[in-house]
């Protein structure tokens, strides 16, 4: 296939994770590649992907802020989007009242400002062009309030709510807008979230690869939403008629410090 033919994925957060797997498995697709994150690590792994044979894009940007994710739109190059996976996030966890300021703004910014800032961009060029899918990484955390994860648990519901809204507005066009929505992941999200001293941080979690599949599945199909995991599905199925009160109380269970147990 000539390079120009191939479709263009752009993934964000592919350094590591899902991420990196949601990228890999458009490389073996036959997709080139944007691929963006914060840290250098994002060049090795554009490497790993290059190894398809497919042109890939790294980009080192910080895509909490507007710059950042302007930066990631100039290395697009006006090129057609074929999928636009927006993946980039990270947790926060203990008391939200003794977290910094300055963490809980990161994780807002990133998960939040700066993924709606691009799928407003993006989303308006596949509309012009009547083509394109989009891949959201939402999480079953926004189904239920995140007691010691308060802030990261509201930005997923942010992101749930989003997908479902953009998806309906679109309905008409041959834009498909897919949410992801694993539960619990092998990544480095809990040690970054500084979550290893919890029970969910500890537990045994699903592959980023199985869940990367689900997803990459779910958006070439154009399905709505997807939830990762058959004890994830039933997580996600109690949410649905579990008081909110009582779902607070049960991610305590799972998100609480060692430590602070009482
Ligand atoms: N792991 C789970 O249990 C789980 C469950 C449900 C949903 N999710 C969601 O899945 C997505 C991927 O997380 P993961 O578990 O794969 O964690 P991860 O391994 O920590 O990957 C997060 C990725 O996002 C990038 N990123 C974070 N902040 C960024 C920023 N400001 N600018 C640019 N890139 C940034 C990271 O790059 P840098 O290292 O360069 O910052 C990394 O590539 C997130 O949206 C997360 O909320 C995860």
């Amino acid at each position: 296939m000539a390079t120009q033919a191939r479709p263009l994925a752009v993934v964000t957060g592919a350094s590591t994770g899902i991420g990196y797997e949601l990228a890999m498995l458009c490389a073996k697709k036959g997709m080139n590649l944007v691929v963006a994150a914060d840290e250098p690590a994002i060049e090795t792994s554009a490497n790993e992907f290059r190894a398809n044979g497919v042109t890939v894009d790294a980009l080192q940007a910080d895509l909490a802020t507007l710059d950042g994710v302007n930066e990631l739109i100039r290395a697009i190059e006006g090129r057609p989007v074929a999928a636009l996976i927006a993946n980039a996030g990270r947790g926060l966890g203990h008391g939200f009242l003794d977290q910094e300021w300055t963490d809980i703004q990161r994780v807002i910014d990133t998960n939040v400002t700066g993924t709606t800032y691009l799928l407003h961009n993006i989303g308006q060029e596949m509309r012009e062009a009547n083509a394109g899918k989009i891949l959201i990484v939402g999480s079953i955390a926004g189904f239920m309030p995140g007691t010691y994860q308060a802030v990261y648990n509201a930005t997923k519901s942010y992101l749930d709510s989003f997908s479902f809204a953009l998806r309906a507005e679109l309905k008409d066009t041959n834009v498909t807008v897919t949410c992801l929505m694993p539960g619990a992941t092998e990544t480095e999200f809990f040690e970054r979230a500084d979550m290893l001293d919890t029970k969910v941080g500890s537990s045994k979690k699903m592959s980023a690869a199985e869940v990367a599949q689900i997803g990459f599945d779910a958006m070439m199909k154009g399905d709505g939403d997807v939830v990762a995991g058959w004890q994830n599905k039933l997580r996600a199925a109690m949410s649905h008629v579990m008081p909110s009160g009582a779902l607070a109380e049960m991610h305590r269970n799972m998100a609480e410090p060692q430590n602070q147990k009482h």
